[in-house]
């Protein structure tokens, strides 16, 4: 049976920060796409596993958008927040924005939301605690992961229907 945010007191979110570093670039001299989705999947990780106190694994990665690039010599800061829970799955937004050190001028440059299942040592899902939105801006942000996983239900359903070698 799951418990509330108030029975456990369990971080929420979690903010990993670092340097980009010149072992992150791509062809175009910025920080390749695929090392900030490496990002997003570590912080989107730690902040599951201590929200659930279980290893968990990612079920779907999702609504990725990328506004501006990163540049080496900036400080990332990844930025991972439960913002809806099933059974035992744990809905999470992450952000992701990068700062001149020289200037302190920072910008948003990624969005994401990741969804990951908590599972126990024979790789079966189990009960997360609770989260309860409290703000307006928890609420909103709940209901915009319901409604991706409706979208996610009406898009397996269409993919279903669709022919297979077997029925062709
Ligand atoms: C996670 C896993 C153990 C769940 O198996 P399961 O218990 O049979 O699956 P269920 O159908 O009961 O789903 C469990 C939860 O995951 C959610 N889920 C499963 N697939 C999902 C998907 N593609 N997108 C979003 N949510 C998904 C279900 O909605 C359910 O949520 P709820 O408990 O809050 O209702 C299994 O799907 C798995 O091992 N997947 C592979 C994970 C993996 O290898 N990830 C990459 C490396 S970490």
């Amino acid at each position: 049976m799951s418990t509330t945010a108030a029975e456990t007191s369990r971080p929420r979110e979690i903010t990993l920060r670092f340097l980009a570093e010149p072992g992150d670039v791509n062809f175009g001299g910025k920080v390749h796409g695929g090392a900030v989705m490496k990002w997003i999947d570590q912080a989107g990780y730690a902040c599951a596993v201590g929200w659930s106190g279980y290893y968990c694994v990612t079920v779907y990665v999702g609504g990725i958008r990328f506004y501006k690039p990163i540049f080496i010599g900036q400080v990332v800061d990844v930025k991972a927040s439960v913002v809806h829970t099933g059974s035992s799955s744990m809905h999470i937004a992450v952000e992701v924005s990068a700062t001149d050190p020289r200037t302190g001028a920072r910008k948003l440059t990624t969005r994401c939301l990741i969804v990951f299942v908590a599972v126990d040592g024979g790789g079966d899902s189990v009960g997360v605690p609770a989260w309860v939105p409290q703000t307006d801006e928890d609420k909103r942000l709940e209901q915009y992961a319901m409604h991706m996983a409706q979208l996610r239900k009406e898009e397996d359903n269409e993919l279903l229907s669709l022919p297979t070698p077997a029925n062709r």
